[in-house]
C-alpha cells in the first residue's frame, strides 16, 4: 500500500501564523504537525510515501524530512499548483499509486488512542472499495458526515451539512483500492470549485463498496485548521505527553518500535537533536532497547 499525506492549502484561517510557514509544520506541542499523520501511515505499516503541498512550501517538507531513509521510509514530494480539493492530491499521485492500494491522511489530522496500529493494520490489507474512519464531533457541520443505517451500513456522505444526519464525522483518514484513481479522474469540480474527496467516497458508497469504520470513545480525532484547533491538539498532546511520560506522533519512536531501524540509528537521531527533551526521550527509549509493535 502507498501512502499520501496532503500538506498543501494556503492556510487562511491561520493567518498571519501561516504566511511563510506551512500550517502542517506548526507545532502541534513539541513536534511539527505533518509528524501526527505521518506517524499514522507508518503505524498501518506504510512506508512508500509522497508528501504533497504547495510549491512555496514543498522544501519545508524536504528540509524537515529528508528522503525518509532514516526513519526506514521512503518519503518523496509533489507539488500542488493550486489548492483544487482534497481529491486532487489522488490525481497527482497517480504514477506513485500504481498498481497498488492507497492510503491518504490529511496533514492537519492528529489521531490518538490505544490499539490504533491494530485497528489499522486490520483495514489496509486487500481494501476493496474504501474503508473510512468515523468519529463521532459535538460539531458535525464542519466535516463529511456519513449517514448510516441501523445495521451500521454507510448510506450516503454529505460535505458540511447544515443539518446533519447524525454526529459521526469522516476522519481525513482514506483507505481506497486501486480504482479510487479513475474515480477521482471522474470526478467534477463542486460549487466551491474543488475537486471534494465526499464526492470519491459517494461513487463507493454508490458502488456499494464503502465502509465506515466507527472509532470509539477510546481514540480521539483532531484537526488542527484554526487557532482554537490548533491549540487544543497541542493542549492534548501535552498532557497526554507530561502525565504519561511517553510521546505521540514520534516517528523515530514508531520507526524503532516497528522494527525500521535499530536501535543504535534511534540513539544516534536523540543525539543529534540533544538539548531538546525529545532527543532525550528517544535515546532514553532506545537505551531501553524495547521493541514492539
Ligand atoms: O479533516 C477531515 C475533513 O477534511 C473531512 O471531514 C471532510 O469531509 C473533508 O472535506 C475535509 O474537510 P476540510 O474542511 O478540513 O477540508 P480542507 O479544504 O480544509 O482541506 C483539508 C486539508 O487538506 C487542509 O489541511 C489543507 C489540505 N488541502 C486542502 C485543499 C482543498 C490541500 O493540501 N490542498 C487542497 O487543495
Amino acid at each position: 500500500m502507498k501512502g499520501i499525506v496532503l500538506a498543501g492549502g494556503s492556510g487562511t484561517r491561520l493567518y498571519p501564523l501561516t504566511h511563510g510557514v506551512s500550517k502542517q509544520i506548526l507545532p502541534v506541542y513539541d513536534k511539527p504537525m505533518i509528524y501526527y499523520p505521518l506517524s499514522v501511515l507508518m503505524l498501518a505499516g506504510v512506508r512508500d510515501i509522497l508528501v504533497i503541498s504547495t510549491p512555496a512550501h514543498l522544501p519545508q517538507f524536504e528540509t524537515l524530512l529528508g528522503d525518509g531513509s532514516r526513519l526506514g521510509l521512503e518519503i518523496s514530494y509533489a507539488p500542488q499548483a493550486a489548492p483544487r480539493g482534497v481529491a486532487d492530491a489522488l490525481l497527482i499521485s497517480a504514477d506513485h499509486i500504481g498498481q497498488d492500494q492507497v492510503a491518504l491522511v490529511l496533514g492537519d489530522n492528529v489521531f490518538h488512542g490505544a490499539g490504533f496500529a491494530q485497528v489499522l493494520r486490520g483495514h489496509v490489507r486487500g481494501v476493496d472499495g474504501c474503508v473510512l474512519f468515523g468519529s463521532a464531533v459535538s460539531d458535525p457541520e464542519h466535516y463529511g458526515v456519513g449517514e448510516v443505517d441501523s445495521s451500521g451500513r454507510l448510506l450516503s456522505i454529505e460535505e458540511k451539512p447544515v443539518a446533519p444526519r447524525s454526529n459521526m464525522a469522516i476522519t481525513g483518514l482514506y483507505l481506497y483500492d486501486n480504482d479510487v484513481i479513475d474515480v477521482a479522474r471522474g470526478l467534477k469540480p463542486s460549487a466551491r470549485g474543488e475537486l471534494e474527496i465526499t464526492d470519491v467516497n459517494q461513487v463507493y458508497v454508490d458502488r456499494g463498496k464503502a465502509r465506515l469504520v466507527p472509532l470509539g470513545r477510546e481514540f480521539l480525532w483532531l484537526d488542527a485548521g484554526t487557532p482554537d484547533s490548533l491549540l487544543r491538539a497541542g493542549r492534548y498532546v501535552r498532557a497526554v505527553e507530561r502525565r504519561q511520560g511517553v510521546r505521540i506522533g514520534c516517528l523515530e519512536e514508531i520507526a524503532f518500535r516497528t522494527g525500521l531501524i535499530g536501535a543504535d540509528d534511534c540513539y544516534a537521531l536523540g543525539a543529534e537533536l540533544a538539548g531538546s527533551s525529545y532527543g532525550a526521550y528517544l535515546m532514553e527509549i532506545s537505551a531501553l532497547g524495547e521493541r514492539s509493535q
